[in-house]
């Protein structure tokens, strides 16, 4: 299939979509504390998405049942929130995504709560810096796997895995569109990113092994096979003509941790 072009007017449609999933996320950010439990973060995320006049996509999408995916330590992505309470040393990744005026904006962080271990804040670490390489290689006639390579050469440089069982994807009027976008692969491979390409790059790195499985029971918590951690971050961004532009880009910086000084562009 055919990966959509934005026109500038649509890019515009989709950045406001997208500021509302970042402050929706900024504001978890500033409310997550150890003894919470995932429902209390499903609450916010649902509150203050509709106070925005907008729709929590997550909700009833593909049969899920919550307005957000909240996924704890060896969840890889998809947690369904609950009555899981958070504790001391956890990590969270939080994955909010607002349909507001007919378009979707899709982002998400990890979180520690407390005191995280090494090897949280090495995978956590791991996969914000994955990200950020990631974006880096977008620009007009790059290759979708040159994106892959930059994230696999240097996560796994790192010592850690990547997943390769869900991908980024493009964005627009549709929750998912094409193109996949894979956090591992070759360079120069895959098709050249155009100017109006709209789509988010989300590595789900983890500590030990990259396989996952999905609970047989809820057929959507994807864990780590070895139990080992995983982190996530992801932004929906756009091909511009100088290069890319983060469409979820926050407008103040988030709170990682309850330790004022873990905060993040
Ligand atoms: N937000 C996820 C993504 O980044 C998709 C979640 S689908 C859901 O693509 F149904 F689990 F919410
Ligand atoms: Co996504
Ligand atoms: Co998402």
């Amino acid at each position: 299939m055919a990966i959509e072009i934005k026109s500038p007017k649509e890019v515009e449609a989709l950045r406001v979509a997208c500021q509302m999933a970042a402050e929706t996320l900024i504001l978890v950010g500033e409310k997550l504390r150890a003894g919470m439990t995932t429902d209390d973060i499903n609450t916010i995320v649902h509150e203050d998405t509709m106070r925005r006049e907008a729709y929590p996509a997550p909700l009833k999408y593909r049969g899920f049942p919550k307005s957000v995916c909240t996924s704890i330590n060896d969840v890889v992505c998809h947690g369904i929130p609950g009555n899981a309470v958070l504790r001391d040393g956890d990590i969270i990744n939080v994955d909010v995504t607002t349909l507001y005026k007919g378009f979707y904006g899709d982002t998400s962080a990890t979180f520690y709560i407390g005191t995280p271990s090494a090897e949280a804040r090495l995978v956590t670490e791991v996969a914000r810096k994955s990200l950020e390489l990631g974006i880096a290689e977008v620009r007009e006639g790059a290759r979708f796997g040159d994106i892959g390579a930059a994230i696999q050469e240097y996560a796994e440089a790192q010592g850690c895995s990547v997943v390769r069982d869900f991908v980024g994807h493009g964005i627009g009027r549709k929750f998912h569109e094409d193109p996949q976008v894979k956090h591992y692969g070759k360079r120069g491979t895959g098709e050249r990113m155009k100017v109006g390409m709209t789509f988010t790059i989300e590595p789900m790195v983890n500590i030990g092994k990259f396989e996952v499985k999905i609970d047989p029971k809820d057929k959507w918590t994807a864990r780590t096979v070895d139990g080992s951690l995983s982190a996530q971050f992801e932004h929906t961004v756009v091909v511009t003509k100088d290069g890319v532009d983060i469409l979820t880009k926050r407008p103040k910086p988030l709170r990682l941790s309850e330790n004022v000084s873990l905060v993040l562009a």
